[in-house]
């Protein structure tokens, strides 16, 4: 049955100066799909070639033989195509507004004109020091312009960078240096978050005690505080920019030759490092970028993850300034000084589309409505999400407190394996529903398959695995160093097919629902069920900040449900507490969803970019304590002892 009255529809004043509406969408849609060739060979050219494409797509998924390649004999520069291509019309427009992590430190606004001078300065100080095209170059820094130029250097010369988030430890950045054979690493002095000081260089220079005495250190010096300096292999970058050339040519690069290395983790190993591309890479972040968002000429775009992470990536840097748009980089975290603190930006920078994750939502959500309501929002237009499912409580939150239910919500679906939204709703043209990453960005034919046959399941409502039946540009390449791992992840498990390793539910209007990781999904008396759904109920109990389920071994049912609750603020742990939710969750969801354990966690164990590290929660849920494995990636290992102490094994 279609849940209609669920559906949020595009206002008609939205829809009508919108890129597209719905049959806009369904006619391009089945276009990208019926002649992927056709489609793709248009939509690329909306880039600057220096020797166009006669290929477009040359891909196979078959296992044995995996290979992907778009506008493979295309010769282009993804800098000149993020900057030089803007110059005549844009020089002084904003390319990059730098908004600091102090409140009180002023805003500055880059221009197209002296991105370029920047740019084409760290590009000559790279040559400088020896890179080469096809070199990799490690950056290590903080949510400042710098970082936005390094990485458009790199590009400008043919190298290729590996960000690691400014949150790693010096053991994982050694490792990151090492897999990628990097020769260079681009680091500050220090980077300030939060009103707290990250010591960058000197935990690079940890990391540097494990690596090659080949490899150069360029420092930004930000803080300007002392840092201590080794001759012959630290470099002052902004010293030597000041004395570079401010011309540096684009080097002509292959479509298919690495713009950057990025590291993720799997279920199991030690991170991959994610291969991807020059030209498909940049056509597939600079659509999305237009479609998903709405953007249009002038607007004002703000997402707000970091760097280090796809998302600061794509929707950061190459998107947005391959559409020669104003991006905002912010330095800082949602809540400091106080919980207003995003939206006191979008109201100074006037932001017209604000993309952000979940998890940050549910914190806000947690201090209620008073520091939304603060502020002047008026100037927003589309409200974005990723990284997880949402659950419908913040959804609603998000749409009525923060967009005053005038702004469409795009809930985007994609990967770093992915390099775009893959998933989301187009803002003027298609409905939305709570929770759902609604339908396919041109050019992506998701299939639901059955997750032990294998089999492609074809009704409209379907449940089972998500993968992906055919190439998109974006799609990553490789795994760095090791194309048998890349083919053994994602097509080996599901023959001709890339699998995400997400669980998902198409409804009977063909809408996606992505119900977690398969990895996460629990087996309770023969039932699968997405432990976000569960999550998912928790949350929408007033009560309750946060939720994490897991599943943990049962006698009876194989395995029972393992809920971690963090409550508000303002709420006491009570065994009456407890009960409520269990019965909560069964209104909910069911009697098969009620939890067989509840344990108050004042602190999850996430990660530094917010994800919940569940693998902890599943150990700890599993009394299996002993091998816990790496928990350095932690933001605050300490919340783990906690858990212990507190579990239904210590109970
Ligand atoms: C999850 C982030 C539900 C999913 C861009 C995916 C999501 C993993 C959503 C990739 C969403 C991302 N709804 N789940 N809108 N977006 N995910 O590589 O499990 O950091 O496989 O890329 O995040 O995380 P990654």
């Amino acid at each position: 049955m279609s849940d209609e009255t669920l559906m949020t529809k595009p206002s008609p004043a939205f829809t009508a100066s919108a890129h597209i509406d719905r049959a806009g969408y369904d006619e391009m849609y089945a276009r990208s799909v019926s002649d992927p060739v056709g489609f793709w060979g248009e939509m690329g050219k909306t880039l600057d070639w220096i020797t166009p494409y006669t290929q477009v797509k040359n891909t196979t998924f078959d296992f044995g033989r995996v290979d992907i390649q778009w506008y493979s004999d295309g010769v282009l520069n993804v800098s000149a195509n993020c900057i030089d291509r803007h110059l005549p019309k844009r020089s002084l427009q904003t390319a990059i507004i730098f908004e600091p992590d102090d409140p009180e430190t002023p805003a500055q606004h880059i221009t197209y004109k002296e991105l370029s001078d920047k740019v084409n300065r760290f590009a000559n100080v790279l040559l400088s020091q020896g890179v080469m095209r096809g070199d990799r170059v490690v950056i290590y820094l903080p949510m400042i312009p710098e970082a936005a130029y390094a990485m458009l250097a790199c590009a400008r010369i043919g190298a290729i960078h590996s960000i690691v988030f400014a949150g790693f430890s010096p053991d994982a950045l050694a490792n990151r240096i090492n897999d990628s054979g990097a020769k260079v690493v681009i680091t500050a002095d220090h980077a300030p978050r939060g009103g707290r000081s990250t010591p960058l260089k000197s935990n690079t220079d940890a990391a540097l005690l494990h690596c090659s005495d080949k490899v150069r250190c360029l420092v930004v010096k930000h803080t300007g505080e002392q840092t201590s300096w080794v001759q012959g292999r630290d470099v002052d970058v902004k010293y030597l920019m000041e004395h570079a050339s401010p011309e540096c040519p684009p080097r002509p690069m292959n479509a298919e030759d690495p713009l950057f290395v990025l590291y993720t983790s799997g279920s199991t190993g030690k991170p991959k490092g994610v291969v991807h591309t020059s030209g498909g890479y940049l056509t597939y972040a600079a659509l999305t970028h237009k479609y998903v968002f709405d953007y249009h000429d002038g607007d004002v775009f703000w997402c707000t993850a970091d760097v280090g992470w796809v998302t600061g990536h794509s929707y950061i840097i190459y998107g947005p300034l391959a559409n020669g748009a104003t991006t905002v980089m912010f330095e800082g975290v949602p809540t400091y000084p106080d919980a207003g603190r995003f939206w006191q930006v979008c109201e100074k920078h006037k932001v017209n589309q604000f993309y952000t994750a979940p998890t940050a939502l549910r914190a806000l959500m947690a201090h209620g409505n008073a520091p939304v309501e603060k502020y002047d929002l008026s100037s927003i237009k589309v409200l974005g999400t990723v990284g997880e499912p949402i659950n419908p409580e913040a959804w609603n939150w998000y749409n009525d407190v923060v967009g005053k239910g005038k702004a469409p919500i795009v809930d985007t679906w994609w990967q770093t394996e992915t390099g775009g939204h893959l998933l989301a709703p187009l803002p003027g043209a298609v409905a939305t529903k709570p929770g759902s990453a609604t339908l396919p960005f041109f050019g992506v034919q998701p299939v639901i398959l059955d997750a032990t046959s294998g089999e492609e399941i074809t009704t409209t409502e379907a449940e089972g695995v998500l993968c992906l039946k055919d190439s998109w540009p974006g799609q990553m390449r490789t795994v760095w160093g090791d194309h048998e791992r890349f083919q053994e992840t994602y097509f080996q498990q599901y023959k001709g097919y890339y699998f995400s390793g997400d669980g998902c539910r198409r409804d009977a209007d063909g809408y996606y629902w992505i119900t977690g990781r398969v990895d996460d999904v629990i087996n309770v008396s023969g039932h699968r069920m997405g432990t976000a759904e569960v999550e998912s109920a928790l949350v929408a109990h007033a009560a309750v900040a946060e939720a994490a389920v897991v599943g943990y071994p049962h006698e009876i049912k194989g395995q029972g449900i393992y809920a971690y609750v963090t409550l508000m603020n303002d709420q006491e742990p009570s065994d009456a507490l407890k009960k409520e939710l269990e019965v909560w969750v069964r209104t909910e969801i069911g009697p098969i969803a009620k939890p067989d354990f509840i344990q108050w966690a004042p602190g999850l164990p996430k990660t530094r970019s917010g994800k919940i590290m569940r693998r902890i929660l599943r150990k700890i849920a599993e009394n299996d304590t002993g091998s816990m494995g790496d928990i350095s990636t932690l933001a605050d290992p300490s919340v783990v002892e906690d858990l212990i102490g507190n579990s239904i094994y210590a109970v």
